[in-house]
């Protein structure tokens, strides 16, 4: 599919008003996305693994205005409350799928959003929101057409959610997703994030991933900004490189449940995702002290039981655990007897992997 394909020609029905209603969950990067080029193209592809306990739900009631504006009409809540600091984003979201959504500038929108995760956890809410965002107003638009297939309809809600988020756009499906142009993958696409196309162990299908809030606050360099520091950065290429080669290395990882190669490629992601931040110009570091005091933890731990845990990071100080779930129980006493002394307020989130957004 090209760009354009997602430009509808027309409309059968005209809506009056209505409201539509999903909840999307975010997810966790194996094979990092870090960097990108124009209209949220990413520099290299990736994969990650759907989650299922923390999401986003969001309604959105529209009512058809009596004229087109310039502008686009919409109010926002936010766990309840009203909240014009978000609303920005969601101008600039607007901006960039309007082409794609034409209705957009027709309707007053009211939106409606709230995280099953606490707010200020760390944890990116952009994922899930721009995913559930973006699937209510593909429920809007598939009310305005007289037939849509399923299959159209998530590849559109996926290539909207890239657009207010790159990674956004793996939040639409479960339960591992791939995303970004890749030879040896088949039907990949910078476009949307398709559901891994390749046999899967059943290991991975109930892995775990138990999320350590180490530092809570706002992050001090947003992704945005990093993305951009990929641009001249004297290890870009590289890089690039080494995330199409891991993804070909977890082909087989995959389809064999090689847990021992799988943490290596993981683990060795989400050091060089920070190594990027540490070696770009500026430099920064989004881990603390108590990132690397739970690593050690866990490379002890491995080294001890002979277990199958390992860790990723997004770009914050979290840390994400995971593990398969049938070495939860020793896992969970580790974290309880061991790690959660490095947690803010001892507070950590359990997570799963999950089979993608819902409609409510
Ligand atoms: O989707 P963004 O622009 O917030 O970037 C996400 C980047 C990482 O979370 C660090 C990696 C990824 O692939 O999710």
């Amino acid at each position: 599919m090209i760009e354009n394909d997602f430009i509808p020609l027309s409309y059968k029905y005209e809506k009056e008003q209505g409201r539509v209603q999903w909840k999307a969950p975010s997810n966790i990067a194996l094979v990092k996305y870090w960097g990108k080029k124009q209209n949220q193209i990413p520099a290299n592809a990736s994969v990650s693994f759907t989650l299922d306990e923390c999401r986003t739900i969001t309604s959105v009631e529209f009512a058809k205005l009596d004229k087109v504006t310039n502008e686009f009409s919409f109010d926002l809540l936010f766990e309840g409350k009203s909240r014009e600091d978000f609303k920005p984003k969601i101008e600039t979201f607007f901006k960039r799928i309007e082409k794609y959504i034409p209705f957009l500038k027709s309707y007053h929108f009211s939106i409606n959003t709230s995280n099953t995760f606490p707010h200020s956890s760390g944890i990116a809410s952009s994922a899930s929101g721009m995913a559930a965002l973006s699937l209510c107003l593909m429920d809007i638009e598939k009310q305005m057409v007289s037939e849509m297939d399923l299959d159209f309809f998530y590849k559109k809600a996926s290539f909207l959610a890239r657009l207010g988020s790159g990674s956004a756009c793996r939040s639409i499906k479960g339960n591992l997703v791939q995303w970004g142009e890749h030879n040896d993958i088949i039907g990949s696409t910078n476009l949307y994030g398709i559901p891994y196309p390749y046999p899967v162990s059943e290991v991975f299908k109930s892995f775990q991933d138990t999320i350590l809030l180490v530092h809570k606050g706002q992050k001090s360099v947003s992704s945005t900004v990093g993305h951009n520091l990929m641009h001249n950065h004297p290890f870009g290429q590289k890089r690039f490189e080494q995330a199409h080669d891991n993804l070909i290395r977890l082909r087989s990882i995959f389809a064999q449940g090689n847990l021992d190669d799988f943490i290596e490629v993981v683990e060795s992601e989400a050091l060089t995702l920070h190594a990027m931040m540490m070696t770009s110009i500026p430099y920064f570091i989004l881990m603390k002290p108590n990132t690397l005091n739970i690593i050690e933890k866990i490379w002890e731990f491995r080294r001890d039981s002979k277990k199958h845990l390992c860790f990723t990071l997004d770009a914050g100080a979290n840390v994400h655990l995971l593990y398969p779930n049938n070495e939860k129980r020793e896992v969970n006493k580790f974290i309880k007897e061991e790690l959660i002394a490095y947690c803010e307020n001892g507070q950590y989130i359990c997570d799963q992997i999950g089979f993608g957004a819902k409609k409510m």
